[in-house]
């Protein structure tokens, strides 16, 4: 057995125990990102770090085995901070928002991308479940949402207040009880920020919305859209936002920690890239943290694997190049995406 301390507690521990394991059973936790239970731990994101007085050094607990006289601290100062620049490291190159414009804009702050995806689908029930009402409605609203309506660099703002105006007006939302719309869930005040488009970035961003033609203009302006024109409309939305926005584990450290993403600034950003597989399944490489989860589950399972392909900056998830994508991720679509600690793999089409 190993005798270790750890925040003032003795505890003995069998040989091979990591510290992260040897703090649970303390009931003392540590936080993780790039780590996950029975997966071999990359140690990429040093977010777990901890503090060894005994030999001064600083090491990553999910991997760092117990150690006889070991003296570690988990949450003095300097650990802190730590694990704040490693958030913040990994937000440098971090490319996303986690909501989308839109919704920031918004002054009821209600997920428009997630109610285009369901007028896009022709569902105005669950559309109308989403949509919370402005103080007056959107009528009498200056409509931010559309001012900052990411669509506009490529050619119109989605016409978002009138597809609003199309779900007020329709059964579906007079007759939803208030107590079955969506509630507002508590704002989370971080929010990765994208920053400008670029035109090499456009077809990108096109590959998600099934309408690539320029904004519907409703044939009888004062009736507002029809059906049609509502879900053509919807349809135009690129789906800026992220779809783990609200269990990103990144996201939620960054919050914890405080951290900003602006500490660490690189010259130059990693382009925005969409890898869209057959299984609805969305990957964007700027979103991964390289924890090569995804990796160990298709290991176990796919006839082709992940592997890391490229080097540094630029390095991303893949398959090697003879082999075709879409085979990675035929069984374990479910497993990567929920196992996946960012919003890098997510299922696109809610
Ligand atoms: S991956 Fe996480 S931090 Fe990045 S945009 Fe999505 S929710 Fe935000
Ligand atoms: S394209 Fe869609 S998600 Fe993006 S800002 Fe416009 S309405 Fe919102
Ligand atoms: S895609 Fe997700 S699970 Fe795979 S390496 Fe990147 S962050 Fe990890
Ligand atoms: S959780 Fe330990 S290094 Fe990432």
């Amino acid at each position: 057995m190993i005798r270790i301390k750890i925040n003032n507690i003795f505890i003995e521990v069998p040989d091979g125990t990591m510290l992260l394991k040897a703090a649970e059973q303390l009931g003392i936790e540590i936080p993780t990102l790039c780590y996950l239970k029975d997966f071999i731990p990359s140690s990429s994101c040093m977010v777990c770090v901890v503090e060894d007085k005994y030999s001064g050094k600083f090491l990553p607990a999910c991997s760092a085995l117990a150690q006889t006289g070991m003296i570690i601290e988990t949450d003095n100062d300097e650990v802190k901070k730590l694990r704040k620049n490693a958030v913040e490291l990994l937000l440098s190159e971090h490319v996303g928002d986690c909501e989308a414009p839109c919704k920031r804009a918004c002054p009821a702050h209600t997920n428009i991308p997630a109610i285009n995806r369901f007028l896009a689908k022709g569902d105005f029930k669950n559309a109308a479940k989403i949509l919370h009402k402005t103080k007056h409605g959107c009528a009498e609203c200056a409509a931010p949402c559309e001012k900052v309506c990411r669509r506009k660099n490529i050619d119109a703002a989605v016409s978002i207040m009138q597809l609003q105006e199309f779900i007020f007006s329709q059964k579906d939302f007079k007759e939803i009880p208030s107590s079955s719309k969506s509630q507002r869930i508590a704002k989370l005040k971080f929010n990765s920020s994208y920053g400008k488009m670029r035109d090499n970035e456009k077809p990108e961003f096109l590959k998600e919305p099934e309408n690539a033609n320029a904004r519907t203009e409703p044939k009888e302006i004062q009736s507002g859209f029809t059906a049609d024109e509502a879900v053509a409309e919807a349809k135009r939305c690129l789906h800026c936002d992220c779809r783990k926005a609200d269990i990103c584990k990144l996201r939620l450290l960054a919050e914890k920690f405080e951290a900003c993403q602006r500490i660490f600034e690189l010259t130059e950003r990693n382009d925005v890239s969409k890898i869209i597989y057959p299984e609805n399944v969305i990957y964007e490489p700027q979103k991964c943290i390289k924890c090569g989860i995804c990796i160990q589950i298709t290991e176990k399972t796919e006839e082709i694997a992940f592997t890391f392909i490229g080097r540094g900056f630029k390095v991303k998830i893949g398959v090697p190049f003879t082999d075709k994508i879409s085979k990675a991720l035929r069984k374990t679509a479910k497993e990567c995406v929920d196992s996946c600690p960012t919003g890098a793999l997510a299922f696109y089409k809610s």
